[in-house]
């Protein structure tokens, strides 16, 4: 996958949970700038204004319950693999926590350049963002040996871009990490396939079905993917893929009611309870090594 392009989705993320108001988000936006412009790649598609609302759901459940699992398994490090524009550093920037996001240099190094105005003086007490190129060997060896302390990994949309032999390594340097650290690694969204159809059919109604493969069409264009090259789209393919490589998987709801979220309540109620109903049956998952 490519950089730049890619980063668009992490762009959008962003602007997802800054326009819903969670409060670091606005402050991230606020120094970044990025423009709602990039959106316009849909504007040709049947209903396309209402794709914010839908990929606002999906962005804000998926920032939130991971910050949700983050605080139960609670260690010490976060690592954030491919974290784009994510905006957890600020949730987690207390004496108890020590966050590192990881991206590629040119997402890296544009965190980097503004790490005094995103995190504040807080900045000067760790290296929040490292680069690496997560598909090459070498890099995300170095980087995963860089790594001393039990931690919670997180990888959210990593998984659905990686080629199988990539996946295979990333598996294979988290097992390493895991069993030399302790800790856990957190897919939140180990349902890729379910997720967004299910927002687009109760959100949009009849012509979901259509309207998601348009979507997807396009972003697969955008970040050059190729999805049959992939593998493991649904959950059953990547539980099985993770045990038979010697990790144990705990399968905990996307959705729980400790849950507030800003993007339900711009729903009907009706709607709001469909989506909920669906979350509380989808899966993340939690990942050891025992
Ligand atoms: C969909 S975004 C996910 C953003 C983030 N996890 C979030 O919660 O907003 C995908 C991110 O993966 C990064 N990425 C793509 N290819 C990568 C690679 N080979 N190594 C490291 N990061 C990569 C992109 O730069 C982008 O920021």
């Amino acid at each position: 996958m490519k950089k730049s392009r890619v980063s668009n989705t992490a762009q959008a993320n962003l602007l997802m949970l800054a326009d819903l108001g969670i409060e670091e988000a606005v402050t991230f936006q606020s120094v970044l700038g990025f423009s709602t412009g990039i959106l316009g790649v849909f504007s040709h598609i049947p209903m396309a204004d209402l794709l914010p609302q839908c990929i606002a759901l999906i962005s804000e459940v998926l920032y939130e319950r991971t910050n949700q699992l983050i605080q139960e398994h609670d260690n010490p490090l976060i690592l954030d693999l491919a974290c784009g524009y994510s905006p957890r550093v600020l949730r987690f920037c207390d004496p108890d926590h020590i966050y590192i996001g990881v991206d590629l240099p040119d997402v890296a190094e544009h965190l980097r350049h503004h790490i005094h105005h995103l995190v504040g003086a807080k900045a000067f007490a760790h290296n929040h963002y490292f680069s690496a190129d997560l598909t090459k060997y070498e890099e995300l060896d170095e980087l995963i040996s860089s790594m001393n302390s039990s931690e919670t990994i997180i990888t959210q949309a990593l998984l659905t871009y990686l080629t199988l032999d990539q996946k295979q390594m990333l598996m294979d340097q988290l097992k390493a990490l895991l069993k030399r650290s302790g800790g856990c690694w957190i897919i939140p969204d180990a349902e890729p396939d379910r997720m967004l159809p299910e927002v687009f059919e109760a959100v949009l109604g009849s012509g979901a079905l259509s309207i998601y493969e348009q979507v997807i069409s396009i972003l697969d264009r955008i970040v050059k993917r190729d999805r049959t090259a992939n593998g493991w789209q649904s959950l059953d393919e990547i539980t099985e893929a993770l045990e038979s490589n010697g990790f144990t998987v705990t399968k905990v709801p996307l959705y729980t009611d400790s849950l507030q979220l800003r993007s339900l309540e711009r729903l009907s109620t009706e709607c709001a309870e469909q989506i909920k109903d669906n979350w509380r049956n989808t899966c993340s998952l939690v990942v050891e090594v025992k």
